[in-house]
């Protein structure tokens, strides 16, 4: 039997062929920042490293510290070291790559600072062939973004100097901070850039786990039939942190897990764990289903706030063995913080395919351990022809999509426990990614940085999905500004406050114990 594919096939474009960018100029905003040194430098030392970037590929980092242009290429050298880069024939290719970059020191808000932008972009075009092409990639605080914007209009950088170039925007979370704010940084964008040209990024989009959540779903006839209401009672997402906030203290106080973790990345993996197949397998097809997804998600009204959600902080207490501090006792934190680490809450998916199985979700910093997984909980079986004392041991079905660590898919079932006697307990059918596949897993940053040199805005978040993930969260955080929900206390290295046990055992269910 063949497989059909809903992609028109060219027959001169093979699929499997390695995807090598187009020469670019790479232009970081924030490039003497810690995301540009621990994420973004290694994810593109390692493309250079695969052969994925053109030669003349070249890079230019604008911050407001003072450094040459050979301080900035050792620090980008110390920062690549420092963050796993390297590999045998590492430092030739990092000689040859890093003669192409460019360090312009300037404050956000000053025009000479992109006519300085603009004379390097120039001479990147005249000597390394970049062909007009442009990546502006925002690594800074989420204040400056509409700063940098307003100075890439007004030196007329947002387009590209020749007709054949291309110019995106590449912008970091958070994306506003609540649906009014995220709609007026939209609104600045869209002044400069048309929404083809903007690139929103979620770390977990470029997961390979979270992209396998579509190959599971679409490649395979068997799960079709029961991803739906008839058959699954319950869907947990769990995106657990043994982690605290580490040095990230003041920027955490003004998001909370609500902002940081739920808005963005939960909504991105439950809108594909839910969403329905797309037509094909393209930007427009994905992310019209993911946005349908969204739309489907009950908004809870205010007053369902304080049932339905629990928000807590965690304080002190033991996680791997060691002592670990408070959240208001972390450095940046202010000592009455009410911001939250944890939230759990119980959503509702107001569709043909979903209506009347929650979703419950948990997330939190200082958990037990690090997991991030879903997992659908199917019905019992309609009837058992089994004594209850010979089914004691005989769980729930339960498909889970672990997305990390040990990345794998695993399906809990009854089996027969061996002896004399007739016994049901449940058992666990295990695939884990490292063991069936020998290929490396690229980074997520490495696979979204190609793919925006691509062009590919598949695993980019559009405009509209940042509005509907904004609108769910949104009445969570009003009701909280209204006083609607306590905050609750968990001690660090546990799962949470007792409040969350009693938002999922109110419906007769359980957190699964991942
Ligand atoms: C980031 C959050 O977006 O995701 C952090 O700001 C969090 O607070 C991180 O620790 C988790 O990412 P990952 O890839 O480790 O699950």
């Amino acid at each position: 039997m063949s497989f059909q594919t809903g992609q028109s096939e060219n027959p001169l474009v093979d699929p499997q062929a390695p995807r090598v960018a187009p020469p670019c100029a790479i232009v970081v905003f924030g490039a003497s920042g810690d995301l540009t040194g621990r994420k973004l430098m290694p994810a593109i030392e390692s493309l250079a490293l695969r052969r994925l970037l053109s030669p003349g590929t070249s890079l230019a980092g604008v911050a407001r510290t003072e450094l040459t242009d050979d301080e900035f290429r050792e620090r980008m050298r110390e920062a690549v070291e420092k963050n796993g880069g390297g590999g045998p024939d590492s430092a030739q290719v990092w000689e040859d790559f890093a003669g192409g970059f460019r360090y312009i020191a300037g404050n956000y808000d000053d025009p000479a600072t992109y006519q300085r932008l603009r004379s390097v972009l120039d001479e990147f075009d005249r000597e390394r062939g970049t062909a007009g092409n442009r990546l502006y990639y925002l690594a800074i605080p989420p204040t400056a973004f509409t700063t940098v914007i307003d100075g890439l209009l007004g030196a007329g950088l947002h387009r590209p100097p020749a007709e054949a170039g291309f110019c995106r925007l590449v912008v970091e979370k958070p994306y506003g901070r609540d649906l009014e704010s995220a709609r007026a940084l939209d609104a600045a964008v869209h002044q400069a850039f048309a929404e083809s040209q903007v690139y929103r990024i979620d770390h977990y989009l470029g997961k390979e786990t979270v992209q396998n959540l579509l190959a599971l779903r679409f490649s395979n006839a068997i799960f079709e039939p029961i991803w739906n209401r008839r058959y699954v009672d319950h869907v947990q997402i769990t995106v657990a942190e043994a982690l605290g906030v580490e040095n990230r203290g003041s920027f955490y106080e003004q998001a909370g897990a609500l902002r940081d973790i739920v808005q963005n990345h939960v909504m991105q993996v439950l809108s594909l764990a839910l969403m329905e197949s797309p037509a094909t397998f393209d930007a427009q097809g994905v992310r019209d289903e993911k946005v349908k997804a969204l739309r489907a998600v009950k908004i809870l009204p205010i007053d369902k706030v304080a049932t339905d959600v629990v928000r807590a902080q965690y304080a002190r207490g033991w996680v791997g063995g060691k002592e670990v501090p408070g959240y208001r006792e972390e450095e940046g934190v202010d000592p009455y913080s009410t911001t939250e680490t944890f939230i759990a809450v119980r959503l509702v998916v107001d569709n043909w395919r979903w209506a009347g199985v929650p979703i419950y979700v948990r997330t939190g910093k200082r958990l037990p351990k690090r997991v991030t997984e879903v997992a659908l909980q199917f019905r019992p079986a309609p009837h058992l022809p089994f004594a209850a004392s010979q089914a004691e041991g005989l769980g729930p079905n339960t498909l889970v999509l672990r997305i990390q660590p040990e990345e794998g898919i695993a399906l809990r079932f009854g089996a027969k426990v061996p002896g004399q006697t007739f016994r049901v307990r449940s058992v666990s059918m295990d695939f884990l990614y490292g063991a069936a596949f020998l290929e490396e897993t690229p980074e997520a940053y490495e696979r979204l940085l190609l793919d925006a040199l691509l062009g590919d805005p598949t695993l980019f978040i559009r405009s509209d999905e940042v509005e509907q993930a904004w609108k769910i969260v949104d009445p969570i955080m009003k009701a909280w500004e209204y006083g609607e929900a306590p905050l609750a206390k968990y001690e660090a290295g546990t799962w949470g406050p007792q409040e969350a046990e009693t938002l999922i055992e109110r419906d007769g269910r359980t957190w699964r114990n991942p």
